[in-house]
């Protein structure tokens, strides 16, 4: 597939951290879609993104859990097709795909949670590994050109707990059950990468498969349960103390646009040179950039104006990593993506998102709009 009006994403358009700007629209509008994980979190911010550039958007995920749910406050229902079904179901995940047949996929229907993955580690295998073969064993069957991207985490990578910045080519790993998983769907993805839609074989299959890194995301309207910034928000509106685990876990933070627009742009430029740029990208911030948990929560509650929060003894809490930072030279080299946003940035408008929100300020739509707009004008 190539858009007939591409320009290359490169150097002329990444000189104010707002790479591709223009070509994003050119590139998706009037374009099919199917984003599974559509309900979710990052899926609710993808879509909102993708229906204001004039694609058309098929999403496949289970119900939001909660009436609250961000895709509930948008109204996402209007801004794509939806279907409610398990990524467990391959056939009926088959059928749905196949019949809406579309140009692009972004993959991101997972179990995302590490602390829950310990409690359900066969459901986190099950549905992030297989609901992954499912997804990639359909595409072997859709008789059309296809660029495919595949949300993997940088929970991947086998965590050496040392300062160092990981790369697409280290070792993969994973302790707990949800980093294992994603490690496995990457190993599943290398194979069908290999055996179906080897790059040497374009010409036959038309398909062309990447997986996408992207470290912790923040952003407005996030309200899963055992994640820092939904916790946070969560004990302010209630007039609580905040709990903080790990207040010295590094995190490599970033606002949830910054992955999104990677998502964007890898996919964009596999659109223009299908073989060239199938395979796994990291996203993060800047690699000066990364903070403690503790300095996330004391940098939100200066936003916010208020709150208080506590750092009890974690006798016998799952193991979970405390020093995780990814090298972006890939990603910033040969696809012309930077962050646009710096660690203090993205933190500021998570909250004023919240803060805004629950002011009755403004609608969850319109608030994202206007995020979307500071990263692509
Ligand atoms: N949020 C983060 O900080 C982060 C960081 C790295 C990677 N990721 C990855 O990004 C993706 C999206 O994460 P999120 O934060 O939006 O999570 P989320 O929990 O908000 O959304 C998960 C989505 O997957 C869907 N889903 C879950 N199980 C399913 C099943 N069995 N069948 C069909 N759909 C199912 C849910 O319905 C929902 O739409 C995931 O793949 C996650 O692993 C997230």
């Amino acid at each position: 597939m190539t858009a007939t009006n591409w320009r290359p994403i490169g150097q002329q358009d990444t000189q104010n951290g707002k790479s591709g700007k223009m070509n994003l629209q050119s590139v998706y509008q009037n374009k099919k879609v199917f984003v599974t994980g559509h309900t979710g979190f990052k899926g609710s911010w993808l879509i909102t993104w993708l229906h204001s550039m004039g694609a058309h958007v098929k999403g496949y995920a289970l119900a939001p859990q909660d009436e609250n749910d961000l895709y509930n406050s948008i109204n996402g229902d209007s801004l794509c097709q939806s279907m409610i079904a398990d990524i467990r179901d391959k056939e009926g995940l088959k059928k749905e795909l196949l019949s809406f047949a579309p140009d692009f996929v972004f993959h991101l229907a997972a179990q995302p949670l590490v602390r829950y993955s310990y409690e359900a580690p066969i459901e986190t295998f099950d549905v992030n590994v297989m609901g992954t073969a499912h997804l990639l064993d359909a595409i072997r069957f859709l008789e059309k050109p296809c660029v495919v991207v595949i949300i993997t985490t940088d929970k991947v990578y086998h965590n050496k707990e040392e300062d160092y910045f990981y790369k697409e080519d280290d070792k993969l790993g994973g302790y707990d059950p949800y980093s294992a998983s994603k490690a496995a769907a990457e190993i599943v993805i290398d194979s069908y990468r290999s055996s179906f839609f080897n790059p040497k074989e374009y010409n036959k299959h038309q398909k062309s498969i990447s997986s996408a890194r992207a470290g912790n995301v923040i952003g407005g309207g996030d309200w899963a349960r055992d994640r820092i910034v939904p916790d946070v928000i969560r004990a302010l509106l209630k007039g609580e103390t905040i709990t903080v685990r790990n207040p010295s876990a590094v995190r490599p933070w970033e606002h949830v646009l910054e992955p999104l627009h990677g998502y964007l742009v890898l996919a964009a430029c596999q659109a223009n040179e299908p073989v060239k740029y199938a395979s796994g990208y990291n996203f993060g911030p800047r690699m000066n950039e990364t903070l403690s948990v503790g300095g996330l929560v004391k940098e939100a509650l200066a936003v916010w104006g208020e709150g208080k929060f506590e750092t009890p003894l974690q006798n016998g809490a799952p193991h979970e990593a405390n020093l995780l930072q990814l090298d972006i030279t890939k990603a910033e080299i040969e696809l012309g993506w930077t962050p646009s946003f710096t660690v203090h940035e993205a933190i500021r408008y998570t909250v004023e998102w919240y803060k805004q929100f629950h002011g009755q300020k403004d609608t969850a739509y319109n608030l994202m709009m206007n995020d979307i707009k500071k990263i692509h004008p």
